[in-house]
């Protein structure tokens, strides 16, 4: 989805400047046209021909800079963007912005732009802190300004402390998640669950699965990248957490089922991607159970179905993680939990299904299609399921 977009990316004096090289890369790597502006002050702290070099585009350094075949009519940046990012963004900046000085580049980039603004503060704790920079943060909010962090860590005079640059998977997110408002999921809410449930023996030991999430992550990615507020159900995993998604961390089935039950008295669709336990000890013990050498014996059972009990107006799809007769069995979970489609996957090869970055499924529908995709990303998968989503979305009344 950054393909083929124009992205403004404004660098400030900041010693955090060397890291919207990282920020370039990752955007230009992604297929975006990057087009750099640098203020006076930035090129103290990282040289244009990095810039320049990792963007393979023209930058502007100066406002009245004739070799730079934007500075000639200096809107034409502004009118070009999809989006202007300003990654890292002082206290100068940000006060100039404010108050709407237009005496570089950047300032008149961001006067001109009809496109959204995302900026993100670095700066000493202090002067993130002082009421001025506050003032005029809230200014920029108020204005639509999307501002990114700051992070607490590190900071350049050696202390820790609240102002260091945001995270570039945050910044990259939120400029994902803007771009994506437009699309052909804005204004509806996901909900997606992800990972594999633990259900607990004693205080140290649980009954869980080899789900690394990836799939359900994938798809709560995506669905942002496509316009919709997500909200992502997750039982634990080792991902970090998808940027500009509502997160609820739970741990066994019965908390993913309560959470899954509130948060879709809003939702248009919710996608099980997790996978739920379906044996749990009936009663988990109080204290640790001791190593016995006659071993030991569990009582099992099934905790309730989620997809099969939970009510509401939203189209539910579910996932079915299979090592023999995929389709018959996938078409039974189809009918048993009354889904709009089932997304069968066979975990018998090694690259599809846990565990791995790629996925080769098979979608079934109430009508009876059968739709087998090819080995995909796990991403690429789950564009496809949301594909689906999408067409079955009521369509926008015409006047
Ligand atoms: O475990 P099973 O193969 O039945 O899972 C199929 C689908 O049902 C998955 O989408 C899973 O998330 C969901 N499920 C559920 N509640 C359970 C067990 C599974 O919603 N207790």
């Amino acid at each position: 989805m950054l393909s083929n977009k124009t992205i403004v990316l404004g660098i400030t004096g900041s010693i955090a400047a060397y890291k919207a090289a990282e920020i370039a890369s990752q955007l230009t790597q992604a297929g975006a046209n990057v087009n750099v502006i640098m203020t006076k002050e930035a090129i103290q702290f990282i040289s244009p021909i990095t810039l320049r070099a990792i963007t393979g585009r023209p930058l502007v350094t100066e406002m009245f800079d004739l070799a730079s075949e934007f500075s000639i009519e200096h809107v034409s940046l502004a009118e070009a963007a999809d989006i202007v990012v300003i990654a890292p963004a002082t206290a100068n900046i940000i006060a100039k912005l404010a108050a709407g000085i237009a005496d570089d580049m950047l300032c008149c980039t961001v006067l001109a732009t009809k496109a959204p603004v995302a900026i993100a503060p670095a700066m000493e704790t202090n002067m993130y802190n002082n009421p001025i920079t506050q003032d005029n943060l809230s200014k920029l909010k108020a204005r639509n300004f999307v501002i990114i962090g700051p992070a607490t860590g590190w900071l350049a005079s050696g202390k820790e402390g609240l102002g260091r640059l945001a995270d570039i998977d945050d910044i990259i997110g939120n400029i994902r998640k803007v771009l994506g408002r437009g699309g052909d999921l804005a204004g509806k809410h996901i909900v997606v669950t992800a990972g594999g449930t633990q259900e607990p023996i004693d205080p140290v030991r649980y009954i869980s699965n080899r789900s690394s999430g990836k799939m359900g992550y994938a798809l709560a990615e995506a669905a942002r990248d496509r316009g919709a507020k997500v909200t992502l159900v997750t039982a634990p995993i080792s991902l970090p957490e998808p940027v500009g998604v509502d997160v609820i961390k739970v741990g066994t089935a019965q908390e993913m089922r309560q959470a899954v039950v509130k948060v879709t008295s809003q939702a248009d669709a919710l996608i099980m991607a997790a996978a739920v336990a379906d044996y749990r000890p009936i009663k988990a013990a109080k204290d640790k159970i001791k190593k016995r050498e006659a071993g030991l014996t569990l009582e099992l059972e099934c905790p309730p179905d989620i997809l099969g009990s939970v009510k509401g107006n939203f189209i539910k799809v579910g996932f079915a993680a299979e090592s023999s007769n995929l389709v018959k069995n996938a078409k039974q979970k189809l009918q048993q939990k009354g889904l709009d489609f089932i997304v069968a996957n066979d975990i018998t090869a090694s690259d599809s299904g846990f565990g791995v970055d790629t996925n080769k499924v098979t979608i079934i529908d109430q009508e009876g299609k059968i739709d087998s995709l090819p080995l995909l990303a796990k991403r690429e998968v789950a564009e496809r399921v949301l594909d689906r989503v999408v067409e079955l979305l009521p369509k926008p009344k015409s006047r």
